[in-house]
């Protein structure tokens, strides 16, 4: 059987840093409050002409020379995000055309808000595990403060602009052992950016409520993964969960019986950067050694929609 293990990591954040005492000019709230609720400190905010295929493009060539292969071997891309440059075309061409690749590989942008990510770490290890593909570059990038309301004070201190990256190649051994995803469209006003007639408006979100769902959700993603593989919580190293709020990362390691310093967390200075923050934490932990090749990884997400889903992967 042909299986897909990831090769290479890589991801970038804007320069610009808006840290909580900032916000405190901006809304009526405190460093203390956001950090209490949230875990969140700072978050990095894109300028205005920086798009999310501008991120998605720098994560995806560090991930590249990190993988060791050319641009050219890549025969899928698959960009997750939220918040594409234009309507269409999709970022995930943008990114080809930036990278210089022009071997016309098929290149689709995902969907599935803060969840995006492990629905393209899924589609690409399907599209490989049937045969194919062989190279796909998957990216999670997202702009989010260009879809932030920052006079309001219950959601804009949660957001903020990243890219991360994988490229996921064939091998003999499995490397992404099993993902899982789901979605319920029920609860589409929970959390959403409606249309209005210049646009797309900025998020709403009914805060407390989606804080709950995405607990209980989680609880069952994790017990639905380790059944599928027939695999005990002690048999994970790393959780690397969508880092939406520190209290929502605490209730999941929880669940696992695990130590926080098993868990990556990136919240404290990326806040929520939707489907990025998965790739983002993944790159930062590999490149400070803490996750090393061999170490299984579960990675988990829930997002607008609902979307959920989960990745169990051996690094
Ligand atoms: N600063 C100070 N006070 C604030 C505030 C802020 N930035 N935002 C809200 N408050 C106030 C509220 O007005 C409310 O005041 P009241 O009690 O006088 O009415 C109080 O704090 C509690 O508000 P609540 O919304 O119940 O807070 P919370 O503990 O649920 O925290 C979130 C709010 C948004 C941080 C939290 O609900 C959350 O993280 N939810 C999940 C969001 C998420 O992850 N979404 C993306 C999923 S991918």
């Amino acid at each position: 059987m042909i299986n897909s293990r990831i090769a290479g990591t890589g991801s970038y954040l804007p320069t610009k840093i808006l840290s909580n005492k900032v916000l405190e000019t901006m809304v009526d709230t405190t460093d203390e409050w956001i950090f209490t609720r949230t875990g969140i400190r700072q978050r990095h905010i894109s300028s205005s002409d920086e798009m999310t295929s501008d991120l998605a493009a720098h994560a995806a060539k560090k991930a590249i020379a990190s993988a060791g292969i050319n641009a050219a071997d890549i025969d899928l891309i698959i960009v997750a995000t939220t918040t594409p440059d234009k309507v269409f075309p999709s970022v995930a061409t943008m990114v080809q055309q930036k990278l210089g690749i022009s071997n016309n590989c098929p290149a689709l942008d995902m969907q599935a808000v803060c969840s995006g990510f492990v629905y393209g770490l899924s589609t690409a290890d399907n599209f490989i595990k049937a045969g194919a593909n062989k190279c796909v570059l998957v990216v999670g990038a997202d702009t989010m403060s260009k879809i932030t309301d920052y006079t309001d004070r219950g959601n804009c201190i949660l957001w903020g602009d990243g890219a991360g990256a994988v490229i996921l190649q064939t091998s003999q051994e499995p490397g992404v052992i099993s993902t899982h995803l789901h979605a319920n469209g029920n609860y589409e006003a929970m959390l959403h950016v409606p249309r209005n007639a210049e646009g797309p408006d900025t998020i709403a979100m009914e805060g407390n409520a989606v804080f709950k769902m995405a607990v209980n959700t989680l609880d069952q993603i994790v017990d639905e993964t380790l059944a599928a593989n027939n695999m005990q919580k002690s048999d994970i190293d790393w959780l690397v969960p969508h880092q939406a709020n520190i209290r929502i990362l605490k209730a999941t390691a929880k669940k696992l019986n695990m130590a926080m310093d098993k868990v990556v967390v990136t919240v404290d200075k990326h806040g929520n950067t939707s489907a990025a923050s998965i790739p983002l934490a993944l790159d930062v932990a590999v490149q400070d050694g803490r996750i090393k090749r061999g170490d299984v990884i579960l990675m988990e997400a829930f997002g607008g929609g609902f979307t959920w889903g989960s990745a169990l992967v051996k690094y």
